[in-house]
């Protein structure tokens, strides 16, 4: 008989293998809070197998066809408490935390991790899910949990300070209530869009600024409120479409017909292991592009094109891309042999063949340099250019971000 103990087992030993798959190791206390937390209880109505998909993020609002609320999926919140917890010496146990966007679910594995002499507030600007929250919070047993509906771009408790903030809403910016809220040391976990790729990064307040200490590959529903940020798409052909980020322009008509034209495919003839964290290549092209050509975009794609091979993206929900004098490229689907892989490039379009060749040649110097990982610094906006340190400065509207990559 399928029961809710069985299922809950059968998830948490697949996200401990995603983990190692990944080149993680899950923290016992994370795992032992996945353990504990009836996650059904936050999705009722679902079938109980749906609910405990380690991959599956639980709709819980839609408006229009966007999602507006969810209860994350299980892979992603372990690794968003992991990273909060590793960047903290000594974990998440008693310590004091706002966690923004309430599903009821991460509130709860918060609360079994801050344990009795922590604590726990839950904000969301909708109340249908604040009120659902409740409900849910007080079934389960976590009715401690403090719930309020707000928006999180305002101070929640304005004499208070926070250990933690997480953030489980697409972010594009970091508002100054955010770092005004954090304990000096304090840690923000945030899923953060920079050249329209969004990773949750785990960032430590230093001052009045935030050095980050890891990140991960993520996807999140949209921030709404006054943190709201535009993000538009381009169709390029049925179902081919370019995400421009705030603030970017492109016309439907100056893309219209890059597709038909002939593709060049060029490989970079690197052979790379299954591990190979090619989301921090992804940030290396948007960073080293974005210099070159004249717009670096996202390439995303309906599976149906996929298969028709009208684009092979290397991963169809957002790719890196560029557009420069009249032609397109972007990262190509991986080639493999014997267990392990090469990157490569495709283009269309008068000068293909030295467009993917470009590309290329910074996906070569990212291998040859050791594979390095970015690094991000959230700076004040006020900030004087003199005093930001070296990197890729991306201007938003509460902050500048500066992006870097560490030596391997
Ligand atoms: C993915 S859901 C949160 C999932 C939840 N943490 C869980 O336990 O599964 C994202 C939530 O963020 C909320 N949200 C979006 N913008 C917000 C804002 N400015 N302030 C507070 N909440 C916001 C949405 O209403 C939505 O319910």
């Amino acid at each position: 008989m399928v029961t809710s103990e069985g299922l809950r087992a059968a998830m948490v030993d697949g996200l401990v293998a995603d983990h190692v798959a990944k080149g993680l190791t899950m923290r016992p206390e994370v795992e032992a809070a996945l353990r504990a937390v009836p996650r059904e209880l936050y999705t009722p109505g679902v079938a109980l197998e749906e609910a405990y998909r380690g991959d599956n993020a639980v709709i819980t609002k839609r408006r229009g066809a966007e999602t507006v609320s969810s209860v994350s999926a299980p892979w992603l919140i372990a690794e968003m408490l992991g990273q909060a917890a590793d960047a903290f010496d000594g974990g998440l146990l008693g310590r004091h935390v706002l966690e923004v966007g309430s599903g009821g679910y991460n509130a709860s594995l918060l609360r079994e991790l801050v344990g009795p002499s922590g604590s726990v507030t839950t904000v969301d600007i909708d109340p249908d899910v604040t009120e659902r929250a409740v409900a849910c919070l007080a079934a389960a047993g976590y009715g401690d949990v403090t719930v309020v509906c707000a928006d999180a771009e305002q101070l929640i408790e304005p004499r208070r300070r926070f250990d933690l903030i997480i953030v489980t809403a697409g972010a594009w910016d970091v508002p100054e209530s955010w770092i005004a809220q954090l304990a000096e040391d304090g840690v923000l976990v945030v899923p953060l869009r920079t050249f329209g790729m969004t990773r949750s990064w785990a960032l430590r307040r230093v001052g009045d600024r935030l050095v980050s200490h890891s990140q991960r590959l993520c996807g999140f529903v949209a921030m709404q409120g006054a943190g709201a940020h535009e993000m538009r798409y381009v169709d390029i052909a049925d179902g081919v479409h370019l995400r421009l980020d705030e603030g970017e322009q492109i016309t439907a008509e100056s893309v219209a017909g890059l597709l038909p034209q002939p593709r060049e495919q060029v490989w970079a003839g690197v052979s790379l292991p299954p591990r190979t964290v090619l989301a921090d290549l992804d940030l290396w092209l948007a960073v080293h592009l974005s210099a070159e050509v004249d717009q670096f975009v996202v390439l995303s794609a309906q599976q149906e094109s996929v298969d028709a091979g009208v684009v092979a993206p290397a991963w169809r929900f957002g790719t890196p891309a560029a557009l420069h004098e009249g032609t397109f490229s972007y990262r190509s689907a991986l080639a493999w042999t014997d267990g392990r892989f090469d990157v490569g490039a495709c283009a269309h379009g008068p000068d293909a063949a030295a467009a993917a060749e470009r590309m290329v040649a910074h996906m070569r110097d990212w291998v040859d340099g050791g594979e390095p990982s970015p690094a991000l610094q959230v700076l004040p906006a006020a900030t004087p250019d003199g005093d930001l340190p070296a990197g890729t400065v991306l201007d938003k509207r509460h902050s500048r971000v500066v992006l870097t990559f560490n030596p391997a």
